[in-house]
């Protein structure tokens, strides 16, 4: 029996005040529910009070990047040891916006996925096809590859403890979501996948989907055979809609 999570990717967005009070909001309005994992992901600089707010709770905080290295000359970096420090459980790696505006390639995904590994932080692995390569009939294939880079060199342990959220690139932020049958026949295949290069770790491991998640479409999602949960960007930002998922997702 694998436990819902739902995840919220804030993205570059919330200020520390805002961040504060989103999840004093947050704290109040799932205090009380069972039965789903629940973290947010808010820009680095608000991690530690953010965490702080959160610290009696079982609320889990992510974040959205970090360098591979445990220290050195990364300028503007972050790196696993630094998050580990301030208890942050979550890692968002491979998000599509990193690898297109930040040439984030598979290798430097799974260094990554590595390194968080290697401090105790578990990884949130992105994958999804654009829109062009749905297209073409490209969707697995694109998918397989990412997820086989991802997780390259990993115990089966280590990949149980994973979270995969496959995201189709074309349906973040657009407000236009994968059905949830199409993210369900995706997820399977990359359970699948999970399961015969690691030795059944496919069915352990929780896969999420991303794009466009809401409260009027996350039980569509939850239902599913395949999907563990969901992570969500535009409607984690408000408190209420993002509890509404999150009581939704049980
Ligand atoms: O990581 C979450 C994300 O990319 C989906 O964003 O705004 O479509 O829910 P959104």
């Amino acid at each position: 029996m694998r436990t819902p999570f739902i995840a919220g990717n804030w993205k570059m967005n919330l200020t520390l005040k805002e961040s504060v009070a989103l999840v004093e909001e947050l704290k109040d309005l799932v205090s009380g529910v069972t039965g789903v994992e629940i973290a947010v992901c808010p820009p680095a600089v608000n991690l530690t009070r953010v965490q702080e707010v959160l610290k009696d709770t079982s609320i889990k905080v992510g974040a959205q990047n970090m360098h591979w290295e445990d220290s050195g000359a990364f300028t503007g970096e972050l790196s696993p040891v630094m998050l580990r420090d301030i208890d942050v459980d979550y890692i968002i790696i491979g998000h599509s916006e990193r690898r297109q505006y930040f040439n984030e390639t598979d290798q430097i995904v799974n260094r990554k996925v590595q390194a968080a590994h290697t401090h105790g932080l578990k990884p949130i692995i992105c994958v999804g096809e654009s829109l062009d390569e749905r297209e073409e009939g490209k969707t697995r294939q694109v998918v397989k590859a990412q997820v086989k880079s991802a997780l390259a060199g990993l115990t089966k342990d280590q990949v149980a403890d994973s979270v995969i959220a496959y995201e189709p690139i074309w349906a973040i932020g657009t407000g236009k979501s994968a059905t949830a049958e199409e993210a369900n026949d995706v997820i399977k295949f990359i359970r699948e996948t999970v399961n015969q290069d690691f030795d059944g770790a496919g069915d352990a491991m929780r896969i999420q989907y991303g794009g466009s998640v809401k409260p009027h479409n996350i039980e569509d999602f939850i239902k599913q055979s395949d999907i563990d949960g969901a992570l969500v960007g535009g409607a984690s930002l408000k408190a209420e809609s993002f509890a509404e998922i999150v009581k939704k997702s049980v």
